[in-house]
C-alpha cells in the first residue's frame, strides 16, 4: 500500500466499533439468558473470531453484516456445550485470555490456540491466575504460550453446600496481578462467576474497565476500590441491548493524522471516551493539541462524544506511570505524533509494549528511524527528538495493525512515498481503514 504526503483532512469521519467492548457484548450475551442485541458491532477479524468461539460453544449468534448488528441467543452461566473442536482465535489476545477464564469454570474440557503471534504470547499471566484458583489449564507445548488445554477441576473448598453443586470447581481468591492489564483482570473476573466466593483482582495501575462495566449492566455484582475490583459468583445474567461506541484506538489515527497534517480540520463522531481508555487525549493537549470533544453521551456507563480534531503546533512531553494503561494500544501513533512534536518526548513504563502482536518498540523503532525520525528505544519505552522531517520508507508491519496504521498516518505528512508491507493486517481491529483515511486525505 503506498501512502503519498496528503494534503488537508476535512469533513467527518465515524470509525468502527470498539474492539475491546464488541468481544465483551459476545461473551456476556452469550453467558446471559436471553437475546442480547449488539449494534455498531466491530467487524474485525478479532471480533469474527470470538463469534466463532462461541458458535463452537453451540451459542446461536446471528451476524448482519450491512448494519454491523449481532443477535446472540445466550444460554446462561451453565449453557455452553462442549466444543467438537479445537477453539481458535486467530490474531486475538484478548479472545484467548478472556475465553480461558470462562472455559475454566465449565464442566467440559477444552482446548484453545490461535494464528502463529498468538502462539508466542505470553499466556502464564493468566495461566498463574486461574491455577490458583484451582483451574487445570496447561500450555500443550509447556512454553507458556498456546495452544492451551483446560480440563475440567474440582476444587472446591466452601462449606456452602449449594455454592458447591453450583460451582464448577472453581475456588475463590485474591490475586494480585504484576502487570495492569485489562486481559489478565478480565480474564479472572470471569472464572470468578463459577467460583465458590468473592473473587478479587489487584492491578499495579487500573486498566480499561469495559468488563466490570458491562458485567454491571448484564446483573453482575461487581465492586470498585481503587485499583481492586471484586466479584459475587453465580449471578443471574440477563440479556440487554447494547450500543457499542466507536473505538478511541481506531479513532487516534484519524486524530493524529489531523493533528499533523497542515490545514486539518477533522470531525471524528460517536467515539468512546471512557476515562481507562482516555490516555491519548490527555497526551494531546499536553502537547498543546486543539482538541475538542462535542456532543458527550452515556450508555451503560460507557462515555462517548464527538472530536473535533485541528491541526495544531505541538511540543514534546514525557508519558509515564498511571496513565500508560489507558493509551497502551495507542503508542505506536503517539511516536508518530510526537516525530511532530518540538523537543524531546520520553514514554517510560511501557515494557508491555515488547508483548503485544509485535515488539512495538523495536518495531516502531526501526521503521521511524528509516523514515528519517531520531528515535531511540529504551528498556520500557523509547525517547523521540521531535521536529525533524520525515521521508518515506519502505514499513515492515511485521503483521500487526497497529504498526500499518500508524506508518500509513506517518506517511500523509512525511515526503515521498511510503510503503506499508501487509497492509491487510488491519482487518482484525479497522477493516476498511485505508478507503477511510484515504478518502478523508485528498491525495
Ligand atoms: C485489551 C486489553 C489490552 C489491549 C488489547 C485489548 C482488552 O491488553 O492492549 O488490545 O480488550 O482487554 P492488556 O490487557 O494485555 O494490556
Amino acid at each position: 500500500m503506498i501512502i503519498k504526503k496528503s494534503g488537508p483532512l476535512k469533513g467527518s469521519v465515524t470509525v468502527p466499533g470498539d474492539k475491546s467492548i464488541s468481544h465483551r457484548a459476545i461473551m456476556l450475551g452469550s453467558l446471559a439468558q436471553g437475546k442480547t442485541e449488539v449494534d455498531h458491532f466491530l467487524l474485525g477479524d478479532d471480533c469474527l473470531s470470538t463469534i466463532t468461539c462461541f458458535r463452537k460453544l453451540s451459542i446461536p449468534i446471528e451476524l448482519d453484516a450491512n448494519n454491523r448488528r449481532v443477535t446472540i441467543h445466550g444460554k446462561g452461566l451453565d449453557g455452553l456445550l462442549p466444543p467438537k473442536d479445537i477453539l481458535d482465535v486467530g490474531n486475538s489476545g484478548t479472545t484467548i485470555r478472556l475465553l480461558s477464564g470462562i472455559l475454566s469454570g465449565q464442566k467440559f474440557k477444552s482446548t484453545i490456540t490461535g494464528d502463529a503471534s498468538i502462539r508466542q504470547r505470553p499466556m502464564g499471566r493468566i495461566l498463574t491466575p486461574l491455577r490458583q484458583m484451582g483451574a487445570d489449564i496447561e500450555s500443550v507445548n509447556s512454553n507458556g504460550c498456546a495452544p492451551l488445554k483446560i480440563n475440567t477441576s474440582n476444587n472446591i473448598k466452601t462449606e456452602d453446600k449449594n455454592l458447591r453443586r453450583k460451582a464448577n470447581g472453581l475456588k475463590a481468591t485474591h490475586y494480585n496481578s504484576p502487570v495492569a492489564s485489562a486481559q489478565v483482570k478480565s480474564s479472572i473476573l470471569l472464572a470468578g462467576l463459577y467460583a465458590d466466593g468473592e473473587t478479587k483482582v489487584t492491578e499495579p495501575f487500573v486498566s480499561r474497565n469495559h468488563t466490570e462495566l458491562m458485567l454491571s449492566e448484564f446483573g453482575g455484582q461487581v465492586t470498585v476500590s481503587d485499583n481492586t475490583v471484586s466479584i459475587q459468583p453465580r449471578p443471574r445474567l440477563t440479556s440487554r441491548k447494547v450500543t457499542i461506541p466507536g473505538d478511541i484506538s481506531s479513532a487516534a489515527y484519524f486524530i493524529v493524522a489531523a493533528l499533523i497534517v497542515a490545514n486539518s480540520e477533522l470531525l471524528i463522531k460517536n467515539v468512546g471516551i471512557n476515562p481507562t481508555r482516555d490516555g491519548i487525549l490527555h497526551v494531546c493537549h499536553m502537547m498543546g493539541a486543539d482538541i475538542r470533544l462535542e456532543n458527550i453521551k452515556n450508555d451503560g456507563g460507557e462515555r462517548s462524544a464527538d472530536i473535533l480534531v485541528k491541526h495544531s503546533n505541538l511540543k514534546g512531553i514525557e508519558i509515564s506511570g498511571s496513565i500508560i494503561p489507558s493509551l497502551i494500544d495507542e503508542i505506536p501513533i503517539i511516536a508518530v505524533l510526537s516525530c511532530f512534536a518540538e523537543g524531546k518526548t520520553v514514554i517510560k513504563d511501557a515494557e508491555e509494549l515488547k508483548v503485544k502482536e509485535s515488539n512495538r518498540i523495536e518495531v516502531m523503532v526501526n521503521n521511524l528511524t528509516n523514515m528519517g525520525a531520531d528515535i531511540t528505544a529504551t528498556e520500557d519505552g523509547m525517547i523521540i527528538n521531535g521536529g525533524r522531517p520525515l521521508h518515506g520508507a519502505d514499513i515492515d508491519s511485521k503483521l500487526d495493525h497497529r504498526i500499518a496504521m500508524s506508518f500509513a498516518v506517518a506517511g500523509l505528512a512525511a515526503d515521498g512515498e511510503t510503503n506499508i508491507l501487509d497492509p491487510e493486517c488491519v482487518a482484525v481491529s479497522y477493516p476498511d481503514f485505508f478507503e477511510d483515511l484515504l478518502g478523508k486525505s485528498k491525495l
